[in-house]
């Protein structure tokens, strides 16, 4: 059948042969927070980075479908080689993560010899494989408090690179880079939902840009979103609108409140029910990592594992 052939079948006939392509292959469905509402529902799991790259450590499945962007599925192989990983829609790339090369990195330290290299987990293999250690929204200012020295190169995000300067005092030589979603937001946003949801706390993920994260209550990653969800009956939420839905479904009784309608990365968003099932039953698209790079990318990710 071609992936034609399955955008025709319904909703009920789709999750139907997910669930059995799952049963039968020994799968497991890992999806990122910004996935569409049919997709979370179907995965295993959900969660932010950091939770996604735990989860393919500690599975015992047979094939690891990754529902997100390439970095994490390629992440879930590094940390996973005897496994077979795919994702649904092999050009659900991150724009940030392509922002760095790992030429560019090691031009870097060579200007800056001897100073440590933080990746952001939304980097490639070749970037990882450079880095000392890798790091996600959920712990980068654990990261960058805990690598040796008071300077740190900070690659690709020059946003979540400054908040983790400002929280551990550390100088941060950031790399130009940032998420096309996040750093759209202006301060004007917060102001203009504060009015329209007064004395409702604002939470925003640490991608967005330092005046718009000095005005918020919170940053946190999207994992921590949802705990703050858990604790508050109302949130201004400032970041990719996938979060919110799952939200919403998890506490109907509560109320969250984009800081922007817009907030949508396209590439989280290619992946939908007839590629998931199309993915299943072809067992495609496999991720490869040649495997020297496989290996230095692995040290990274397994640092900052420990270190969290
Ligand atoms: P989280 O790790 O917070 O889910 O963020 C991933 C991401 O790509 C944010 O844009
Ligand atoms: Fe990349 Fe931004 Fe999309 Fe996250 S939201 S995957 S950082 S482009």
């Amino acid at each position: 059948m071609t992936l034609e052939e399955y955008g025709a079948l319904s909703t009920e006939e789709l999750s139907a042969r997910i669930r059995r392509a799952k049963d039968e292959k020994r799968a497991v469905i890992l999806g990122h927070n910004y996935q569409v509402p049919e997709v979370q529902v179907l995965a295993d799991y959900l969660g932010d980075s950091l939770r996604l790259a735990q989860l393919a450590t500690e599975t015992d499945a047979e094939l690891i479908v990754l529902c997100g962007v390439w970095f994490m599925a390629e992440s879930a192989k590094i940390l996973n080689p005897d496994r077979r990983v795919i994702i649904p829609s092999k050009d659900a790339g991150c724009p940030m993560a392509d922002m760095a090369t790992a030429e560019g990195v090691v031009r870097l330290k060579e200007q800056h010899p001897g100073v440590p290299v933080v990746s952001y987990v939304n980097t490639s293999a070749e970037v990882k494989a450079v880095s000392d250690v890798c790091c996600t929204s959920a712990n980068a200012v654990r990261i960058v408090e805990a690598v040796e020295g008071d300077t740190v190169i900070f690659v690709p995000d020059k946003n979540l690179g400054a908040y983790a300067a400002s929280k551990t005092g550390k100088n941060v030589i950031l790399w130009k880079g940032h998420c096309y979603v996040h750093n759209m937001f202006v301060p004007e946003d917060v102001e203009l939902a504060r009015g329209e949801h007064p004395g409702v706390p604002v939470v925003v993920h640490p991608e967005s840009p330092p005046d718009v994260v000095a005005r918020a209550e919170f940053a946190a990653s999207t994992g921590g979103m949802m705990k703050l969800a858990e604790e508050h009956d109302e949130l201004i939420v400032g970041t990719e609108i996938g979060l919110i839905e799952r939200m919403n479904r998890e506490f109907p009784e509560k109320r969250f409140y984009p800081l922007s309608a817009f907030a949508v990365c396209r590439n989280m968003k290619m992946t939908d029910l007839p590629r998931l099932a199309w993915a299943l039953e072809h067992e495609e698209y496999e991720v490869t990592v040649p495997e020297d790079i496989r290996q230095g990318a692995e040290r990274a990710l397994a640092r900052m594992l420990e270190l969290s």
